[in-house]
């Protein structure tokens, strides 16, 4: 059975969609540990390993930052760099086209420097290898010229710290992985985390929101600090054209509802693509190529964005065959539980 159906834009994707997006992004991120909320543990750590490389005077250990998009690895970056008093320079993974590209970059680091790669999963095999030798002992051999007049250099590099980010941790090689000193797993964050987190951007945003009106949006954040952003920016339109100082509940939940975003967070993608497993696949299990074929999304955007929470969530379990449908996403979608014999 076909069941192709056409992409269209979720409001609870926990990734950037446009400039203006960005620009808001930069305006409310945390630029201190202390105003990072949430990732208690990660916090912890980390506050520990920055504490130390500062007081022997070295470069940080390389960090591995891992998990769902919109979970604050980027903003974490930027705030490790912050609390130790060095530049940052980013780039990503994709970005990096030529070895010379990733030499260039490291040799104009000042010695503890951090060095941010987003999407470090995509860095191009090639390039990862020439990293190797820069994360361990800080140098890099580079063949240049063509030829007969071809010779390795021997570049020495600063002491610097690599913060990689990734969404798909699985996808990352061994030898890449083995090298980061700290491996950092960024979880979901809690609904009181959110809750604080949404009243902190609506002071930046220069609103208010009612308390209850935050939970509601909390409740409904996936987890996610960009989608509680991301819905606090809509939910404050809906509030603004209504004239409303203060963002009420009945405004967000209304707002929500316009906005497709259900009861358990859930927005258009999440049920279509249970509506697809159960629908069309009679409930699984689903291979993940023939769940992004039909939904019109890439496989990458389901495995490191959509899978993890609502596997997180039980809507689905993982089988050595797929995925599939459990009952709660029947009970979700209000779609009858098919017998068991
Ligand atoms: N711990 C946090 N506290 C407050 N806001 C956060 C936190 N983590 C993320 N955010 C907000 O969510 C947005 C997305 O975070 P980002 O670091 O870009 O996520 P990722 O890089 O994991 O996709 C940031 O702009 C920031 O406003
Ligand atoms: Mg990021």
């Amino acid at each position: 059975m076909n069941l192709v159906v056409e992409k269209d834009d979720a409001v609870t994707s926990g990734e950037v969609e446009n400039p203006d997006e960005e620009q808001m992004e930069l305006s409310l991120r945390p630029q201190s540990l202390d105003q990072y909320l949430g990732q208690e543990r990660v916090k912890r750590e980390m506050a520990v390993y920055i504490k130390a490389a500062k007081q022997r005077d070295e470069a940080l250990d390389h960090v591995l930052l891992y998990g769902p998009p919109g979970l604050g690895k980027t903003t974490l970056a930027f705030v490790i760099a912050n609390e130790l008093g060095v530049h940052l320079k980013s780039t990503s993974g994709p970005a990096i086209e030529k070895a010379g590209d990733l030499v260039a970059l490291l040799s104009d680091l000042d010695p503890g420097d951090v060095l941010f790669i987003d999407e470090i999963h995509r860095l191009p095999k090639p390039i990862e290898e020439v990293l190797y030798s820069a994360m361990e002992d800080y140098y890099v051999d580079i063949v240049i010229g063509e030829g007969e007049t071809t010779h390795a250099v021997h570049v020495p590099l600063p002491p610097f710290t690599l913060i990689g980010a990734t969404t798909l941790a699985g996808q990352l090689s061994a030898p890449l992985r083995d090298r980061f000193g700290i491996v950092e797993h960024m979880q979901y964050y809690t609904i009181d985390e959110l809750e604080q987190i949404i009243q902190r951007s609506s002071e930046v945003f220069h609103t208010s929101i009612a308390p209850e009106a935050a939970l509601e949006l909390a409740r409904r954040s996936r987890g996610t600090p960009r989608v509680a952003n991301r819905l606090l920016r809509r939910v404050r339109d809906f509030a603004e054209v209504k004239g409303e100082s203060t963002i009420s509940l009945e405004t967000t939940t209304h707002a929500l509802k316009q906005l497709q975003v259900d009861d358990e967070g859930l927005d258009l993608t999440d049920r279509k693509l249970l509506r697809t497993m159960i629908e069309g696949y009679s409930g699984g299990p689903v291979g993940i190529r023939t769940l992004a074929a039909n939904i019109g999304e890439d496989v990458e955007t389901i495995e490191s964005l959509y899978e993890p929470y609502l596997l997180q969530h039980g809507f689905i379990l993982l089988t050595p065959r797929g995925r599939v449908a459990t009952e709660k996403a029947y009970l979700q979608l209000g779609l009858p539980i098919p017998h068991q014999d």
